[in-house]
């Protein structure tokens, strides 16, 4: 039976006491509105540890002033009776008032990585992401964590973050899922109106076009973002926010590409800002 459990207290117990009795404890971080690239965590979760916990949590702290913090989807229910079926044995589901007290004033900052990319156009993004993962590692105290690389830069910072602090968490990263016609799957993809939707997939049609390029030896990154800003801009209702080709674990802009890169985007479909990115390498023949 799955736990559902609220209290940050009664959450450390339960991690406590399983850690004690010797079980490897598995986090996966989540906002909820599971779709099949949270479940796809999760099963990796449960392939590297003993016990599963899921927390749903729509972190204020991350969201910036006009952002969608209180449109974001809700649905706690579905998704507990979703995290049954895939076995998992806690879902910790905080309140906002618990995790951020009165009197709340402590924030963790990743300097460098966390100002490119995202950071341009979100500048306290990072800031709630780090300080609330921070949060979510000292009340479960798991051995490792799951993230997904659909979130490129967060995967980078929390790895930095993990590492510059010592938290002792292992940090597991997990492949993008997709939908049918290559939309990465999101919880905003449901904002989309239909005809965002149908024309949502240009930004993956534009990566795995850039990185057919890049594989046949184009290596100046300059001529590639050139590429897929015309590429993209072919579809009527995309704004760019950014496209940019970086290096994976500094995420500091790259110009030739001969050794690897993230090509990485951020496209606003009318209010839906969608993130996508692919890694370019050369082809060896
Ligand atoms: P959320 O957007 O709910 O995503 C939770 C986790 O699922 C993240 O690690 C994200 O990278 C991963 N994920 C989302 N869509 C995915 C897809 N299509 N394929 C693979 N993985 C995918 O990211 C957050 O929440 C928050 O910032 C959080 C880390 C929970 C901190 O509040």
């Amino acid at each position: 039976m799955i736990r559902i459990v609220s209290d940050i207290d009664v959450m450390s117990g339960i991690s406590h006491a399983k850690s004690l009795e010797g079980d490897r404890i598995c986090l996966v971080p989540t906002m909820g509105a599971l779709h099949e690239g949270h479940l796809s965590l999760i099963r990796i979760a449960s392939e590297h540890a003993d016990y599963v916990v899921v927390s749903i949590f729509v972190n204020p702290t991350q969201f910036g002033p006009n952002e969608d913090y209180d449109a974001y989807p809700r649905q706690i229910e579905r998704d507990a009776d979703t995290l049954e079926t895939l076995g998992v044995d806690v879902v910790f589901t905080p309140d906002v008032g618990s995790i951020y007290p009165d009197g709340f004033s402590t924030y963790v900052t990743v300097e460098g990585l966390t100002e490119g990319l995202c950071g341009r156009s979100r500048p306290t993004h990072f800031r709630g992401v780090t300080t609330v993962v921070t949060k979510l590692f000292g009340i479960v105290r798991p051995h490792c964590a799951v993230f997904g690389r659909k979130d490129a830069q967060q995967l980078a910072v929390v790895k930095r973050m993990t590492r510059d602090l010592n938290l002792g968490v292992e940090i597991i990263p997990a492949p993008i899922v997709r939908e049918e016609d290559g939309l990465a799957m999101s919880s905003r993809n449901s904002y989309l109106s239909p005809d965002e939707r149908r024309q949502a997939p240009i930004i993956r049609q534009s990566l795995v076009y850039a990185a057919e390029l890049a594989a046949s030896g184009v290596n100046d990154a300059s001529v590639i973002i050139d590429i897929v800003r015309n590429k993209i801009g072919e579809s009527s209702l995309a704004k760019i926010d950014y496209i940019d080709i970086v290096d994976q674990d500094e995420m500091i802009p790259m110009h030739d590409i001969s050794n690897g890169a993230l090509l990485a985007v951020a496209v606003f479909f009318g209010k839906t800002r969608l993130l996508d990115n692919i890694i370019l390498e050369r082809r060896n023949d």
